[in-house]
Order: C-alpha cells, then sequence, then structure tokens
C-alpha cells in the first residue's frame, strides 16, 4: 500500500504522553518501595498533577488534533465507531478516533483525582501528602482509599488502553504508536487527505508546563503553609 507521512502530533502532546507513562511508572515503583522513597513519590507526584493540569490547557490552547473540541464527539459517535471495530480495515483518523477521545478523557480525569487526592493522603506512618493539614482525619482517610482506587482503576483503564492500541496494530493493521512516537502517520494515497491541521510551536508547550508546574509547586507550597 502506497502512503504519504501525514503530520498528526504536536511535540508537547508527544512528550507529555511518554514523560506521563514514566512518570505513572516510577511514581508507583516509589509507593510500592517505600520508606525513604515516598520523597520522590511526592515529588513525582506533583510533577504528574502538573503535567496532566498541563494537558488539559494544552486541549484548549495547543494545535489542532490536542483540542478536546477537535476530538470529542458525541456518546453517538462513539457507539458507531465501535460498531465500526470488527472490521478488518486499517482506520485513519486525523488524531483520537470518537471512542478513543473519550478513553483519553477518563484517563485524564482518572489521574486529575489520583494527583489531587494524593495531596491529603497518609501512610499513617511517616509520610503525609502537603495539604493533610486542611483537612480533618476523616476526610484525609477518605481522601487516602480514593486514591488507593483512583490507581487501580488507573491500571484497569491503561490495560484496556494498551489492547485497544495492540488491537488496532495487529487486527486493523494501523501503527499508533509510531505516529504518538514520531508524530507523523502513514496516510493511504486513496485515503481522503485530512485537512490543513494548525499547529502550536513547541515552545508554547514548554512554557505552559514551566507555568503550570511552578503554579503547582508554589500553589501547593501556599495552601501547606495556611
Ligand atoms: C501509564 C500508562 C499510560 C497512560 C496513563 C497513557 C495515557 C494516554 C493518554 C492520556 C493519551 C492521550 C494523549 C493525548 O491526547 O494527549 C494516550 C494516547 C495514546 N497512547 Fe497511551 N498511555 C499509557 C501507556 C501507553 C503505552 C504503553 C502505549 C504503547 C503501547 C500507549 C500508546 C498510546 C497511543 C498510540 C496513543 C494515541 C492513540 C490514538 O491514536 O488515538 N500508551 N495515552
Ligand atoms: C498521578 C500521580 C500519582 C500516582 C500515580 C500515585 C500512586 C500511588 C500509589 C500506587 C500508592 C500506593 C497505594 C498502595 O499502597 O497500595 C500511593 C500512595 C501514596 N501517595 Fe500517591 N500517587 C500520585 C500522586 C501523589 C501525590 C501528588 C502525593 C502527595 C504529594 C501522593 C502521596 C501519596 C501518599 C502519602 C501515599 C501513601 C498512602 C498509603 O500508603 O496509604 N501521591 N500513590
Amino acid at each position: 500500500m502506497q502512503t504519504t507521512p501525514v503530520r498528526i502530533w504536536d511535540l508537547p502532546t508527544r512528550l507529555f504522553h511518554w514523560t506521563l507513562l514514566l512518570g505513572v511508572g516510577f511514581s508507583w515503583f516509589c509507593a510500592e518501595t517505600g520508606g525513604n522513597w515516598m520523597v520522590w513519590h511526592e515529588r513525582s507526584g506533583m510533577f504528574l498533577l502538573a503535567l496532566v493540569l498541563f494537558r488539559i490547557i494544552w486541549g484548549f490552547i495547543g494545535s489542532d488534533t490536542a483540542r478536546f473540541a477537535h476530538f470529542l464527539a458525541s456518546p453517538m459517535h462513539a457507539l458507531k465507531h465501535l460498531r465500526g471495530l470488527a472490521s478488518k480495515e486499517p482506520a485513519f483518523h486525523v488524531g483520537h478516533n470518537p471512542l478513543g477521545a473519550w478513553m483519553v478523557v477518563t484517563l485524564l480525569a482518572t489521574l486529575l483525582v489520583q494527583g489531587a487526592t494524593g495531596l491529603f493522603a497518609t501512610d499513617d506512618i511517616m509520610t503525609e501528602g502537603p495539604l493533610i493539614g486542611l483537612v480533618s482525619g476523616n476526610t484525609a482517610e477518605l481522601l487516602t482509599s480514593i486514591h488507593h482506587l483512583a490507581f487501580n482503576i488507573l491500571l484497569l483503564l491503561v490495560i484496556v488502553h494498551v489492547s485497544v492500541v495492540m488491537f488496532y496494530r495487529f487486527y486493523k493493521r494501523t501503527n499508533l504508536v509510531k505516529a504518538m512516537v514520531l508524530g507523523q502517520a502513514d496516510w493511504p494515497a486513496g485515503q481522503p487527505q485530512p485537512g490543513t491541521l494548525t499547529f502550536r510551536g513547541a515552545w508554547l508547550g514548554l512554557v505552559t508546563f514551566g507555568v503550570t508546574y511552578a503554579c503547582v509547586h508554589f500553589g501547593v507550597g501556599f495552601l501547606a503553609s495556611l
């Protein structure tokens, strides 16, 4: 099949994705190892919280394919897409497909709950989230349980997410991973070409992330000092 490379994902979205994967892995390792590693769990957790907030902001100001308005479709649309999944035809989308879009939002929402509840979590031994002083003991206990539950939900979602990506790769012969790594998809010559897409500069992504991280870092520091 003759294909031409078509740019789909900007650098900030790709860096977001692969840093998120590494960050979640590292944060998980630190939490499971415990002890002094909990300091790194909290640091990496705050970083991940900023990363997810950045992605949400990028969903409004970023490149076309990164914007929620570009990829969020009605549930009806998503269901229609689900019915087309059984076909072995390769599937080409300029960005997330209508079903994948809901998975993206669910993953981001779960990660947001995970990061936010961590700020109030406690292991009842030596580690406490920086904002635990703002809530009662009962609330901290509840938020810690949500922190645990959110991670189990996240693991389940990631298993489904990776399985779907593999399904596309081996059943529908569509390589989504390559596009998320290189930014470009191999577009078949016969397929209608995607219209003109607008891409924002990587520097804007970097500055946006820097500002978001600083807000999280100093904002949490300020709230902790109250
Ligand atoms: C902790 C594990 C992971 C999390 C939390 C995660 C989360 C996400 C999120 C939030 C997106 C949306 C990207 C955006 O629009 O910004 C996404 C897309 C994507 N992820 Fe992951 N991911 C994980 C692991 C993986 C792994 C291991 C792979 C590769 C096998 C992968 C492959 C992809 C691909 C190919 C897309 C683009 C899907 C499309 O074309 O619509 N992800 N992921
Ligand atoms: C998205 C980011 C985060 C992920 C993926 C994550 C994941 C986890 C996991 C897997 C555990 C272990 C649960 C268990 O023992 O079964 C945990 C515990 C914990 N996390 Fe996070 N976390 C994140 C963010 C944060 C943040 C931002 C903080 C605070 C700054 C934090 C503070 C804690 C504390 C204090 C515990 C101990 C709770 C306990 O052992 O009962 N986490 N986290």
